[in-house]
This record gives C-alpha cells, sequence and structure tokens, in this order.
C-alpha cells in the first residue's frame, strides 16, 4: 500500500523542542513514526544552542539540520529541495505563539502542544495566520487519540445514549503537592511561572486537556461558564486546583476538576457521559476499557479493540484485543489522523479544517478562551461569564 495515499512517499518531521532533560519532544518523536509514515529528519532541540547541538544524535538528526535555532531552521529548511512537511512544536507555553507563526508563515504544516498559546490573543491572531495560509494545524489534545474514546465520540454522536444532559471530566495528578519550583525541577519551574506558562497553572496545564475531552466526545457547544480556582501551595503564584461549571447550548452542564496537590495521583484522567438513554464513563490510567451502563441492564464493557466497537475505534488500534495499548499508541493516532490531511495539502488535494478526527486550531482557540474565561469567573468569585467562541468544532 503506498505510504500516505497519492504522495507515496514519508512525512518529513521537524522537531523543536525536545532537548536533552525534556519531556514531551520524545513522545512526539516517537509517537510520530509508529506507523511508519513519517521521518524525523531535522530539529532545533533546544533554547540553548550547545544542547540543541548535543541533542541531535539522540534523535538520529544529522549535524547539518541540528539547529540552533526555530528561526534558522525555518529560513535554511525553506531553501532545501526536500524542506520539512511539518513541525512539532514541544517548547513551553510562551514560545509556541512565535515558533508556530514563524513556520506557519513560511508554509509549513505545524502540530503544536497545548495550551496553544501564551494567551487569548495570540491564539486568535495565530487562527488569522492559519486560515491566511490553509496549512494543517493539529493541536496533541493526545487523550482524543484513545480508540475508546473515538468509540465514545461515535456512541453519543450516533445517539446511542440519548440528548447528553451532564459530562464530568477531571484530570488529577499530585506531583507539584510540593513546592517542586523551589527546586531545580525544570518541568515545575516554567508550569508555575506566569511569565511562561500563561495565566493558568493546574487549569491550563492539564484543565484544558479535560475539557477538551469533553467536547471531543460529546460535540455539546458552550454556552457559559462558571470557575473558581485555588493556589494551596503557600507562595505559588498560579493556580493548582480548580473546577469549572460549564452551561452547554443543549442545557447540559458539565464539570472540569484538574488538581496537581492530589497526593499520590499520577495521571488520573477521567470523563463520564450522562445521556438519556445510558451513561458512560472512562479512565486514561485504564484506557482499554470503557463502561456503558442503562438501568435495568447489566453493565457493558468495551474493550480496545474487542467485539462491538465502530469504525472510529476499529481504526485507530494496532495490535489485538488483550494486548495493551496506551499513551503512546493514542499520541500517535493524533499524528496518523494529522498526517491524512497533510499527505493531502502535499499532494495538492483538498482536506478538512473543522470537524478534523484530530484536534485542531479550532479547538487550541477554544482552550485558551477556556483558560481566559475560567481565570477571569475565578477572580469574580464564579460569575458565570459567556463562553462560546464564533468559530466551533462539532
Ligand atoms: N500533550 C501532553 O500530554 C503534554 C504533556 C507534557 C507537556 N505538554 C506540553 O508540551 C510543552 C513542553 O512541555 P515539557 O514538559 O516537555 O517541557 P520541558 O521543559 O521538559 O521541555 C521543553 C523543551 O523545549 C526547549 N525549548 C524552550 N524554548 C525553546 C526554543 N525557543 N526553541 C527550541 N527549543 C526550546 C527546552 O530547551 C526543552 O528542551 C508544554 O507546552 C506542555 O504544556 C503536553
Amino acid at each position: 500500500m503506498p505510504t500516505n495515499g497519492s504522495l507515496n512517499r514519508k512525512l518529513r518531521m521537524g522537531l523543536i523542542g525536545g532537548g536533552q532533560g525534556a519531556f514531551i519532544g520524545r513522545v512526539h518523536a516517537t509517537a510520530a513514526v509508529m506507523d511508519n509514515r513519517a521521518a524525523l529528519v531535522a530539529g532545533a532541540l533546544s533554547s540553548d544552542a550547545a544542547k540543541a547541538k548535543a541533542s541531535a544524535p539522540d534523535y538520529d538528526i544529522p549535524a547539518d539540520r541540528a539547529y540552533t535555532s526555530f528561526k534558522e531552521m525555518a529560513e535554511a529548511e525553506k531553501k532545501r529541495p526536500d524542506p520539512v512537511d511539518f513541525v512539532s512544536v514541544a517548547t513551553p507555553n510562551h514560545t509556541h505563539f512565535e515558533i508556530a507563526k514563524t513556520f506557519v508563515e513560511a508554509g509549513f504544516n505545524v502540530v503544536c502542544d497545548k495550551p496553544m498559546t501564551f494567551d487569548l490573543a495570540q491564539a486568535e491572531e495565530l487562527l488569522k495566520v492559519v486560515e491566511k495560509s490553509g496549512v494543517v494545524f493539529a493541536v496533541s489534545h493526545n487523550y482524543t487519540g484513545h480508540p475508546l474514546v473515538r468509540q465514545a465520540r461515535e456512541m453519543v454522536l450516533n445517539g446511542e445514549l440519548g440528548e447528553i444532559n451532564a459530562i464530568r471530566s477531571r484530570y488529577i495528578q499530585g506531583w507539584l503537592r510540593t513546592r517542586l519550583e523551589s527546586s531545580d525541577q525544570k518541568q515545575a519551574k516554567w508550569r508555575t511561572d506566569p511569565k511562561q506558562s500563561g495565566i493558568a497553572g493546574c487549569f491550563g496545564d492539564i484543565g484544558t486537556h479535560a475539557y477538551n475531552l469533553g467536547r471531543y466526545i460529546t460535540g455539546l457547544l458552550p454556552k457559559e461558564i462558571s470557575c473558581v480556582l485555588a493556589t494551596f501551595e503557600p507562595g505559588r503564584a498560579l493556580d493548582d486546583y480548580g473546577t469549572a461549571l460549564v452551561r452547554f447550548e443543549n442545557g447540559a452542564l458539565g464539570t472540569v476538576t484538574a488538581s496537581q496537590i492530589s497526593h499520590g495521583r499520577e495521571n488520573d484522567v477521567i470523563i463520564e457521559v450522562d445521556g438519556t438513554k445510558a451513561s458512560l464513563e472512562w479512565h486514561q490510567e485504564n484506557p482499554n476499557q470503557m463502561i456503558v451502563r442503562k438501568n435495568g441492564e447489566p453493565h457493558r464493557i468495551y474493550t480496545r479493540a474487542g467485539a462491538g466497537l465502530g469504525a472510529a475505534a476499529g481504526g485507530a488500534t494496532r495490535i489485538p484485543a488483550g494486548h495493551p495499548e496506551g499513551y503512546l499508541e493514542a499520541f500517535a493516532n493524533i499524528y496518523t489522523a494529522t498526517y491524512d490531511a497533510i499527505a493531502k495539502r502535499v499532494a495538492g488535494e483538498k482536506f478538512e479544517t473543522m470537524n478534523t478526527v484530530y484536534p485542531n486550531i479550532y479547538d487550541g482557540v477554544e482552550g485558551m478562551l477556556f483558560i481566559t474565561q475560567s481565570v477571569e469567573s475565578s477572580k469574580q468569585n464564579g460569575h458565570w461569564l459567556p463562553f462560546r467562541h464564533a468559530k466551533l468544532r462539532k
């Protein structure tokens, strides 16, 4: 079978961030090549020029394509006969906008990590630039890549749960129970610094994932939001806990809780959806199972790649049921869906930009609006605020 459809070749990937000691860059690099549809060929891997060069062999990036800055990389790649087809942005939040905008304006497709930008104004501007350029732009809300999350979305959109009344999503961690940022732990340092993280801490870092998951599964359109954020570790500059209440257009209520101060909790992403005909429950720490319940009937457990799955889940799984798949495979599913679009763009074919399988620029903007309105509502003691962007996916 040809690789990447009529394009019939692997896509060339560039990576920004992911230098020695970094976290998510390596995940991007691993997930992006899992299905043999792309190869990592270039990178600007660190904000430190020496580290950027020194990190390149860890990824088999040749020395002449190991750049010391993303600007140098954009300039040099544009001039090559075999430039990268897309870049993945895996740097701290305050750098996303400038990096993404530089590559989009140069005509490159982009996979950007979340939260998409530092603030809403940057997100709105990036949206304009992306729409003007016509590039493919994905945002790595990776939990939407789990086969059973795709199954949940298909079941909700097919009406199997009936009208949706309630969404409860939570992302619970415990690693910031102490002031880890006072040590040299780099991931804690920038995440708790308003100059690098943005106006929110925990709510921007992981609350956005929890909100996005509910929106992705249900397609419900939001209307208003009320939120209370808290900082429980004395001296910390940003929130480390919070809950938002979202009222959707159809009258459904959603709660989004995010915590980084819950003892012993690791990456407990939980989503529960209540419909008039059935309810469902999924946990990312046990991602190969999803429970669907109906009053008066035995509970149904769907297993990844097991019986009774629809096309959306079937297309997102690689190995037989019972062999666990998880975080990396779900991340890779974001890439494969994005590649379908990138390959079409590179081959000059039409592709969908709004209601995509992968989270996109519109999800990124919505995430930034979620952060903005959550922080503002919390400042106003939980006052309800409008929460409806002009451009929203279903
Ligand atoms: N999708 C997810 O599940 C997930 C998980 C973790 C982090 N993230 C997001 O990924 C991003 C990175 O997080 P992390 O935990 O990997 O951070 P990190 O601090 O571990 O790594 C950041 C890397 O970016 C590099 N960098 C910084 N500025 C740069 C620049 N201008 N040019 C090139 N490289 C630069 C740093 O040198 C470092 O190598 C954040 O936006 C975070 O919110 C997403």
